[in-house]
């Protein structure tokens, strides 16, 4: 009899420790952490603010380097890669979301969904059609050569997901979307990014204060003291 096959993790975070000087003393904000994140899976990061939920996923996404401890995407030590193959790991394997969405001001709505491609010398025409067919399923086609200031909250945020999305990446990372966001308007965002993600099949982490969004994940991880614990919503 074969033993049931256990699925490899999208990501392996092993003794990541990651450490500030705080009042001229070092802290750890990530002590040790160990964790696993699996292919299709809705990770939730909780803990208070502070608490190294951002430093956490700006480690994963390598944005961050960490004091000690390895990060695994798939089949990739980020912590061995040097800045430079980092930067196109990053482009071609994880889309952000952040809070302050991060649109540049000085591009079109459809260009700051294509900067992604455009970064990457990819097929110009082929993703400006990725990039409208994306900014249709959020709604904002209308508006593809507005730009970012005469767009709401609500809108720049589902500006800034079809621009993660744009290159269809296996992991998104998203760090309190809907925290700059009214109730409503947030919770429209925070549905659309669960169809284009999780209902999708991608990995997604996200870190949030919402109880309402915690409850949607597959399993919860709550920082604190630099330690983290895992456990179901
Ligand atoms: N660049 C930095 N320099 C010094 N301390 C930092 C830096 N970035 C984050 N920190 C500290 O690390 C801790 C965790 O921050 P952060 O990950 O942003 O928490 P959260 O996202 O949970 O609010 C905080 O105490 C913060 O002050
Ligand atoms: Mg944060």
């Amino acid at each position: 009899m074969s033993a049931p096959r256990t699925p490899s993790p999208l990501i392996r975070l092993s003794g990541l420790t990651r450490m500030y000087q705080e009042g001229g003393k070092p802290r750890r904000v990530l002590d040790n952490v160990d964790l696993d994140i699996y292919e299709g899976e809705f990770f939730v990061m909780l803990g208070k603010s502070g608490s190294g939920k951002s430093t956490l996923l700006n480690l994963i996404s390598g944005i961050d380097k960490a004091d000690g401890g390895q990060v695994r995407v798939g089949d990739t030590d980020l912590t061995a890669l040097d800045e430079r193959r980092l930067t196109l790991f990053r482009r071609d394997n994880i889309g952000i979301v952040f809070q302050f969405f991060n649109l540049i001001p000085t591009l079109t709505v459809l260009e700051n969904v294509l900067m992604p491609i455009d970064l990457g010398g990819g097929n110009r025409a082929a993703g400006r059609a990725t990039g409208m067919g994306l900014l249709e399923r959020v709604g904002l086609a209308d508006r593809a050569n507005a730009f970012p200031d005469k767009l709401s909250g609500g809108e720049q945020q589902r500006v800034a997901i079809a621009r993660a999305l744009v290159r269809a990446p296996r992991l998104v990372l998203a760090d309190e979307p809907t925290g700059n966001l009214d109730d409503d308007t947030g919770e429209r965002v925070l549905k659309l990014l669960l169809e284009l993600t999780r209902d999708a099949g991608r990995t997604l982490v996200m870190a949030t204060h919402n109880p309402d969004i915690m409850r949607l994940a597959d399993r919860v991880g709550r920082l604190h003291d630099g330690k983290l614990v895992v456990s179901n919503p």
